[in-house]
């Protein structure tokens, strides 16, 4: 497959053929993301920590809470967030607008690579196209109104991250790691990317936090205290300890976030205190953000509309 729908004929893309928009640099709210009071890019150092599971049910937190949510899944090769929210490869439609209208997952808006390639199809993108893809999910979705548009992060610091940074410099950082000194190290990287390309860490969370057996024993699986100690050290808020449920994982399998089908579990507990955190800390000041100009990182891109470059 070349090209993905949806694709409206003879419409030039968002950027010229070097990718840079004639809009002013910063500053002021623009395009899609005008009503989007709050980007909070959703990260760590390594992979399988939780991010996208944290994310998912963040999102139905804040939802919960009366708040206008979007999730938006930047992991582009390994999305996952489209089987969190048991959305499959619906594809979405394009808008009278010729904006792409995120689908709909008991109310939150959700954005995934995921909805344009066959079910559960490999995405082999070189940075330019990763780039690209990533500008229009930015640019060209109809986020409408939000209070938070959270983004589930590929592990580490690369290409993905970077870029956002660089498209949205009024984005948060939250940072999850487990409880365990090699993933707070690493994690700790992700918090220096942050801070070299001015992302204000908004909190840590820490997940995989222990486990307790129906008869009340408790197993610190993967130590303790790593979040907490990265939080200190960054001079950040500790906005949660998740421990590890059974249903957290099982909820997120079956495409249901744990948060709305059982909110009493522990982990959702600790997840909707961490979103009541957030949005203590985040005074929701419309509009805020700006989608800024940012070249692409080397060469012409294929300008086509709304389809996005696929490999
Ligand atoms: N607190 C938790 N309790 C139980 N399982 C969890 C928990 N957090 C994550 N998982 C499971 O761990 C795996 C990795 O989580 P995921 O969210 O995909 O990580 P990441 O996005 O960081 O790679 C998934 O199978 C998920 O269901
Ligand atoms: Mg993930």
């Amino acid at each position: 497959m070349n090209h993905m729908d949806p694709q409206p004929p003879g419409r030039a893309g968002p950027e010229d053929s070097r990718g840079e928009r004639s809009q002013p640099r910063g500053g002021e709210a623009q395009g899609s993301l005008a009503r989007v009071a709050n980007v909070i890019c959703v990260g760590s150092g390594k992979g399988g920590v939780g991010k996208s599971t944290l994310t998912a049910n963040l999102a139905a937190a804040l939802a919960v809470e009366g708040k206008r949510v979007g999730v938006l899944d930047a992991d582009v090769w390994g999305y996952s967030i489209p089987r969190m929210y048991g959305l499959g490869a619906t594809r979405p439609m394009v808008s009278s607008e010729r904006k792409i209208v995120p689908l709909d997952a008991h109310g939150i808006k959700v954005m995934s690579i995921g909805f344009f390639v066959e079910e559960d199809a490999a995405v082999v993108w070189r940075g330019p196209m990763l780039h690209k893809a990533l500008t229009q999910f930015l640019q060209d979705v109809e986020w409408g109104q939000l209070d938070y548009l959270l983004i589930d992060l590929p592990p580490g610091t690369g290409d993905v991250s970077m870029t956002l940074a660089q498209l949205l410099p009024q984005a948060q950082f939250l940072i999850i790691t487990t409880p365990q000194p090699t993933a707070q190290r690493v994690a700790r990287r992700a918090a220096e990317m942050a801070g070299k390309v001015d992302l204000e860490v908004v909190g840590v969370i820490e997940n995989m936090a222990g486990f307790v057996t129906p008869g009340g024993e408790r197993f610190q699986i993967f130590g303790e205290g790593g979040g907490q100690e990265l939080a200190d050290e960054l001079d950040v808020p500790m906005l949660g300890k998740v421990p590890l449920t059974m249903p957290l994982r099982l909820q997120a399998d079956a495409g249901l976030p744990l948060v709305f089908e059982d909110p009493d579990d522990p982990a959702a507990q600790a997840i909707r205190q961490a979103a009541r955190g957030l949005i203590a800390m985040a005074p929701i000041v419309l509009p805020t953000v700006a989608v800024s100009a940012a070249p692409l990182p080397t060469g012409p891109s294929p300008s086509t509309g709304l389809s996005l470059p696929m490999a």
